[in-house]
């Protein structure tokens, strides 16, 4: 094992590193970017996947031990799969999944599941096929939903979706998405709404957790679930006879900075000690495209993590837009 040196000025272990493949995505979300304002970075400004890997090996000398591939949507970046069975072989990583909107999921399990990966997050914010297409743009939901029951057959475990709540899109849906983990083994996980960078969403009453889950104990009591060392952010429950589970991300109503465990690589090869402060980043690409020794990377690695701030400014009564598209960061 390697011992951790990613520790930051608040006594935080950072061994989790999410890696934004491309910032190119096959859907246009509304709270993500305005349809008009769809911006793509050109080929030579996105990192290489020898670059990443080679920024991934480093980060796991110093005890990154966890990577989520996202985008973006990552599966529409040519070579994705040899990339993930590279990321996957990767010695010290002991767990790899992946974050995709679903779209090409059904037709690609059999590859991913090749390269190594076992578990799988899937963003979906309805389950009502023309909301959908209001949401995304694109009229794919039973694409999406059938890439999840293909996952599932396949013994993809768990498989984690994604549900941002929004006030007016689908704050009717709350309880049908949680009676879901009567039927399935997912785990559904409602995310507060962040407001970072330009979106189509205008910010009304946010809908948070605390609410969410009033809502949702009309289904019964939510038992709290154990968190493992290798949890994300969400908070995790269990609905009596349930098979899945509910989680809670609480971006917004309840920070969780003092158990951030998180750093980040954008497409471009910033890294990015916080998803919601944007006034710091480390530029990586630079150096290593002049020639850098891993010594050198590892210092800015290092350098990063100094920089880490203690909290976030996102604030229930104060959601001010952080800087950053979350299709270049990965969310
Ligand atoms: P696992 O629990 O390991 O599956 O990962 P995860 O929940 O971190 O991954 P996922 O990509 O599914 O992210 C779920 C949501 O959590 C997304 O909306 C992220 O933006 C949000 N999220 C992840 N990390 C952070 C963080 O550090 N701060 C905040 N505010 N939100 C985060
Ligand atoms: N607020 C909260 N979650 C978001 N995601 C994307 N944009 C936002 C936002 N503004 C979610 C996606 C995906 C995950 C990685 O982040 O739905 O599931």
């Amino acid at each position: 094992m390697t011992t951790p040196k990613l520790i930051d000025n608040c006594n935080r272990h950072l061994n989790y590193l999410r890696v934004s493949i491309t910032d190119r995505c096959n859907l246009q979300c509304l709270y993500c970017v305005p349809r008009e304002l769809m911006s793509r970075l050109a080929q030579a400004e996105i990192l290489r996947y020898e670059e990443i890997l080679r920024i991934i090996r480093v980060g796991v000398s110093l005890g990154i031990s966890k990577v989520r591939v996202t985008g973006g949507e990552p599966l529409v970046r040519k070579g994705v799969y040899e990339f993930l069975a590279k990321l996957t072989q990767t010695p010290g990583l002991n767990d790899v999944s992946l974050t995709t909107n679903g779209v090409f999921l059904q037709e690609n399990l059999v590859k991913i599941k090749s390269a190594g990966i076992t578990r799988i997050n899937v963003s979906l914010d309805t389950l009502n096929p023309q909301k959908f297409e209001q949401i995304t743009g694109r009229d794919v939901f039973s694409q999406v939903w059938q890439g999840i029951e293909a996952a599932r057959a396949m013994n993809f475990n768990p498989i984690k979706i994604n549900v941002v709540a929004l006030n007016g899109v689908n704050e009717d849906e709350i309880i049908d998405f949680a009676r879901l983990t009567f039927a399935y083994p997912y785990h559904i996980r409602f995310i507060e709404y962040m407001p970072i960078g330009k979106s189509g969403i205008k910010t009304g009453p946010l809908l948070l957790a605390p609410e969410i889950k009033k809502r949702i104990r009309v289904l019964g009591k939510l038992t709290p679930v154990r968190k493992t060392s290798n949890d994300g952010p969400a908070q995790r429950y269990k609905l009596e006879g349930a098979q899945g589970e509910l989680g809670f991300i609480h971006a917004l109503s309840r920070h969780f900075c003092e158990q951030c465990n998180r750093l980040r690589l954008t497409a471009s090869g910033q890294l990015r000690p916080c998803l919601l402060s944007s006034d710091y980043h480390e530029d990586l690409k630079g150096p290593l495209r002049s020639g850098c020794s891993d010594e050198e990377l590892a210092g800015l690695f290092l350098k990063a993590v100094q920089n880490k701030p203690s909290d976030h400014n996102l604030a229930v009564h104060r959601p001010e837009p952080v800087c950053g598209q979350m299709s270049a960061i990965g969310g």
